[in-house]
C-alpha cells in the first residue's frame, strides 16, 4: 500500500466549516518541476477560505494551506539547487494539487533556503504576507519620499506593507487598533484608529497629501472615505479585498493589475526577519487535527497576527 498522510481539504465548494474534511490520503510525488517537503508550518489566512468558497475553481480535491515551511524529503525532474534534507519555505502547489500546505507532506512550485536566524514558524509567516504586500505597494508606487495610508495594518499584510514602505523610504501613515498600533508607531509610522472619523484624523497626521492608499482591512466598506483621504482621485487607491465597491467607485482592485509586473521580495524580506528588520506577527500556532480552532479565531476577523499550523505537531522550532 503506498504511505498515506493526513491532509485538510474539500471535495466541494462552500463554507469552509462545513466542506473542510482532515482525512487520510496517499503522499503526493512531486512532478517535474516540485518539490516536496515534510511540512512544519503551513500559515492560514482569510484566503484559504475564499479557495474553499470557489476563489481559483478548478479540479477538486484541493488543499488549503499556502505557505509551507518544512524539509524537503523529495526533488521532482528537473529541479536544480536543493536536496533532501534542506530547510525551505515558500508556496504549495495548491492549485494543481489534490493537497496543500495543511498536510503532513506538501507539494511545492515556489521555494527558498529559509535563512540562518529565521524559525520554521516565521518562515511559514512570510510567502502571501510579503508578496501580497510588496506587490501591491509596487503597483500604487513604492517611491521614497510620497506619502502612503495603509488602512487595515493591524493586518498581517497591513503591518508587512507599513514596514516595506518605510524600508523604502516612504513616509507611512497608518490606520490600526489597539494591538499592532505601538510597534507600527516604533517602526515609524504614524498611526491612528480606523472608524468615524478616521478622514479628520489622517488628515490632522498627514499635514498635507497623500499619495497612495493602500486597503489591506478584511473588512469592506471603507472605499469611499480612503478616496477622500486620496483627495478625490480614486485611481490612487488600491483595495485587496474590497472589490465592488473599488470597481463601483472607480478605485483600483488587485485583479484588475498587471500581474505580469511583479517583483520577487521574499528572500529579501526573509533575510530582513532573520536579522530582526522585518516581522510578520505570530497570533498563534496548531496542531492540524485544531484546525478549527484556527479557522475560526481566522474568520471572527479578529486574527491579531499570523495563524499557523504544525502539522508535524513540533512545537520545538516555534
Ligand atoms: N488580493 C490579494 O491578493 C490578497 C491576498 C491575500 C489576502 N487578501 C485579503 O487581505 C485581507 C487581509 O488579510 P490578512 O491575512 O492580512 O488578514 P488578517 O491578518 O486575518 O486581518 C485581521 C486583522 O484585521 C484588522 N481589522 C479587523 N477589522 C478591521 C476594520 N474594520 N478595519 C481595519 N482593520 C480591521 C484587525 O486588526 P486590528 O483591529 O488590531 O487593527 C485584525 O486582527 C483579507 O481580506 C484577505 O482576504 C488579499
Amino acid at each position: 500500500m503506498s504511505e498515506q498522510m493526513r491532509t485538510l481539504r474539500f471535495h466541494e465548494y462552500g463554507e469552509p466549516a462545513e466542506v473542510l474534511r482532515l482525512e487520510e490520503t496517499p503522499v503526493p510525488a512531486p512532478g517535474r518541476g516540485r518539490i516536496r517537503v515534510v511540512v512544519h508550518a503551513t500559515g492560514l489566512a482569510p484566503a484559504d477560505w475564499a479557495l474553499c468558497r470557489g476563489l481559483f475553481a478548478g479540479t477538486l480535491p484541493r488543499g488549503i494551506g499556502c505557505d509551507v515551511s518544512g524539509t524537503v524529503d523529495a526533488v521532482g525532474e528537473g529541479v536544480s539547487g536543493v536536496a533532501v534534507g534542506d530547510a525551505v519555505f515558500g508556496t504549495a502547489d495548491w492549485a494543481n494539487s489534490s493537497s496543500a500546505g495543511a498536510s503532513e507532506r506538501a507539494v511545492m512550485n515556489r521555494w527558498f533556503p529559509v535563512p540562518q536566524g529565521l524559525s520554521l514558524v516565521q518562515a511559514a509567516a512570510l510567502p502571501m504576507t510579503v508578496d501580497t504586500a510588496y506587490g501591491h505597494l509596487n503597483w500604487l508606487g513604492l517611491e521614497a519620499g510620497k506619502t502612503v495610508l495603509v488602512h487595515g495594518a493591524g493586518s498581517t499584510i497591513g503591518f508587512a506593507a507599513v514596514q516595506i514602505a518605510l524600508l523604502r523610504g516612504m513616509r507611512v501613515i497608518a490606520t490600526a487598533g489597539e494591538t499592532y498600533a505601538p510597534q507600527l508607531r516604533d517602526f515609524g509610522a504614524l498611526v491612528t484608529s480606523y472608524g468615524d472619523g478616521m478622514v479628520e484624523r489622517v488628515a490632522a497626521l498627514s499635514e498635507g497629501a497623500v499619495d497612495y492608499v493602500l486597503d489591506t482591512s478584511p473588512v469592506g466598506g471603507a472605499i469611499p472615505d480612503l478616496i477622500r483621504i486620496a483627495g478625490g482621485d480614486p485611481r490612487r487607491v488600491l483595495t485587496i479585498f474590497d472589490f465592488d465597491a473599488a470597481a463601483e467607485l472607480g478605485a483600483r482592485g488587485s485583479f484588475g493589475e498587471d500581474m505580469a509586473n511583479r517583483v520577487e521580495a521574499l528572500p529579501e524580506f526573509a533575510r530582513l526577519a532573520a536579522e530582526g528588520r522585518f516581522r510578520v506577527p505570530i497570533a498563534a500556532t496548531f496542531p492540524l487535527e485544531e484546525w478549527r480552532t484556527a479557522m475560526q479565531i481566522s474568520q471572527s476577523g479578529k486574527a491579531r497576527g499570523k495563524l499557523l499550523l504544525l502539522p508535524g505537531g513540533d512545537t520545538t522550532n516555534a
